[in-house]
């Protein structure tokens, strides 16, 4: 028997679009007991609505990573306990991709690096952003290389915490996507690119207060504030609370705050209430940095 965590992610960070990324904690676990008839149960606060059959993201993932290496599919009892709030930005099928990969790596004898299974993961996902930090911890960037991705880890424990804040209804990513303009205007790329830059470096020299400007975009997130009344006014809010930083996690509908960690104010409380006041109801969680991607417990 043996059971792996993987970390929920934001993606994005602001001008990062499909870059940048950082791992939280708050965990999806998998455990996998071989030898047993096949089965596939759920627990957790997020099961709902999440197959415990074939269909299952996590199993597919899986068989799709021992078809690619020959391997005979095994009989196995799998245990799923979803802690990640799925379809909100928060990388929920990231996690399960991540996770059923190391999962599957593990029983065939760990034919495969980490590096590897970043690369099969990143072609299931579409984008690496998630799927980067889901594995490797910390705060990461993912290159688009010839060679695949090239992921970076900035900062694997950076001295911050994230309020993340979690409306009640879901957001599909590729509905999230399907708004953005097939094309970006020179001068928003260049925002977005020194931006990023900006942002880097801040978590490199741990200057959190540069956060504040780093995190600005201008390829996805005004364009999205369509989809998630008051998002603008919200990260406006948390700014004027003293955050470091404010950003759209991933493509949505979650918004990630970063602050200091003996931050006092209650920024949970004023951006629950300013989403309030433009119609949605959210939850707030307060999460520490995850620096060590999926792994064993
Ligand atoms: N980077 C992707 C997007 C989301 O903004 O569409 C990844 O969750």
């Amino acid at each position: 028997m043996f059971r792996i965590k993987i970390p929920a992610t934001s993606a994005n960070l602001g001008p990062g679009f499909d870059c940048l990324g950082m791992a939280l904690q708050l965990y999806n676990t998998i455990t996998v007991e071989t030898k047993r008839p096949f089965r596939i149960s759920l627990t957790g606060s997020y099961k709902e609505g999440i197959p415990a059959d074939e269909s299952n993201l996590v199993w597919r993932t899986m068989c799709h990573f021992w078809d690619l290496i020959h391997y005979p599919v095994p009989t196995v009892d799998l245990t799923f306990e979803n802690c990640i709030p799925p379809a909100r930005g928060l990388g929920s099928s990231s996690a399960a991709i991540v996770g059923g990969l190391a999962a599957a790596n593990a029983i065939a004898g760990s034919p495969y690096t980490k590096l590897e299974l970043l690369q099969i993961a990143n072609a299931l996902e579409g984008h690496p952003d998630n799927v980067t930090p889901a594995l490797y911890g910390g705060v990461t960037l993912s290159v688009p290389t010839e060679k695949g991705v090239l992921p970076r880890v900035l900062a694997q424990s950076p001295n911050l915490k994230a309020v993340v804040i979690i409306p009640d209804t879901p957001l599909n990513t590729k509905k999230a996507r399907s708004i953005l303009p097939p094309q970006v205007h020179r001068k928003d790329a260049v925002f977005n690119i020194s931006h990023v830059s900006l942002l880097t470096e801040a978590f490199i020299r741990e200057e959190y207060s540069l956060l504040k400007e780093a995190m600005c975009d201008k390829l996805h997130q005004s364009q999205r504030a369509a989809l998630i009344p008051g998002l603008l006014e919200t990260l406006e809010a948390a700014l004027q609370a003293g955050a470091y930083g404010a950003a759209l996690s991933g493509s949505g509908p979650t918004l990630l705050t970063l602050i200091p960690r003996s931050f006092t104010e209650d920024v949970s409380l004023i951006m629950t209430n300013m989403l309030e006041k433009h119609g949605i109801n959210a939850e707030a969680m307060v999460l520490e940095i995850d620096a060590n991607g999926a792994s064993s417990i």
